[in-house]
């Protein structure tokens, strides 16, 4: 089926040639890969399962697009300096690095288990700042570029359950705000994402309520709308997250029965 083309895609008003988004074979970096090839991106796409990479290529070729599978895990540092010295000899410089491989994994207090933090820390976190890693001499070198950090809203404040998961995010959120100033002398981008509850197939495994749970296309538009405007953060749905920027603010006073309350069992 041929899916039309969508407006030229633009990181802070600017269209951009070439992308990268790392675990792109499934959920939100899948739809944005899908998204950003639709408006005439060459999209370089990264996750282990090549499988995953090879039918989101395909797919892409359906409406003329571009996506070139690299199959790589991020926590493997080199694989990553490596796959970006390919892209860009394949597909040319790369305007837009978006890090978003990243899992989730309950951790129950009664069995606390260093393996989980350890697990999501080279994951969520080792994983981005490898990847940052492999761009970031070649956008200082050019004084362009950007990059985008998949983090969470879980990052906000710490959360019953997500002990790892949330502390990982925690620590994106911070790296981010700490990079910006030096990034942006140097003439790099970054860009802060915290979705909500999105629809995939990582979600599809909880069995609690999401509250204002989001289609994954949906997540996509916000995703490629805010790189757009050129906004330090892009987070979504509003209603969710303005209500989690105010939770964020409240003393532990408050905030800790608060959560206590709400989690109640
Ligand atoms: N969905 C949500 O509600 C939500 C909310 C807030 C934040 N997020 C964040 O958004 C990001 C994407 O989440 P999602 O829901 O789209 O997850 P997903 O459906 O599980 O997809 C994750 C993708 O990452 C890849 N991946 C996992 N481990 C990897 C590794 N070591 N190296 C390379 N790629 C790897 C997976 O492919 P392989 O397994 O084949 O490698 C897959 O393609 C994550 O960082 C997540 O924390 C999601």
């Amino acid at each position: 089926m041929f899916a039309m083309r969508i407006e030229p895609a633009k990181v802070n008003g600017r269209v951009i040639d070439c992308a990268w988004i790392t675990g792109a074979g499934k959920g939100i970096g899948r739809a944005v890969a899908l998204r950003l090839a639709k408006s005439g991106v060459k999209v370089a796409v990264s996750a282990r399962t090549a499988a995953d990479l090879e039918s989101l290529a395909q797919e892409a070729e359906l409406f003329g697009g571009r996506i070139l599978p690299v199959a790589l895990d991020v926590t493997d540092a080199a694989a990553l300096e490596e796959a970006a010295d390919h892209i860009e000899a394949a597909l040319g410089p790369i305007d837009l690095a978006i890090f978003n491989a990243g899992s989730h994994k309950e951790m129950d207090p009664a069995s606390f288990d260093t393996a989980i933090f350890r697990e999501l820390m080279d994951l969520n976190f080792m994983g981005t700042v490898n990847g940052i890693q492999a761009v970031i001499d070649r956008f200082r070198d050019r004084r362009r570029g950007q990059i985008a950090v998949v983090a969470s809203i879980a990052g906000y404040r710490g959360l019953p359950t997500a002990a790892a998961y949330g502390a990982t995010k925690a620590a994106l959120i911070n790296m981010c705000e700490a990079l910006e100033p030096d990034l942006r002398r140097m003439g790099i981008g970054i860009t802060l994402i915290n979705p909500g509850f999105v629809r995939t197939p990582l979600t599809d495994q909880n069995d609690f309520p999401m509250p204002f749970l989001m289609e994954v296309d949906a997540a996509a538009e916000r995703i490629t709308r805010g790189l757009a405007k050129g906004r330090f953060e892009v987070t979504f749905p509003k209603r969710f997250t303005w209500l989690l920027k105010i939770v964020r603010c409240l003393p532990y006073w408050l905030y800790l029965p608060l959560v206590r309350w709400s989690t109640r069992r």
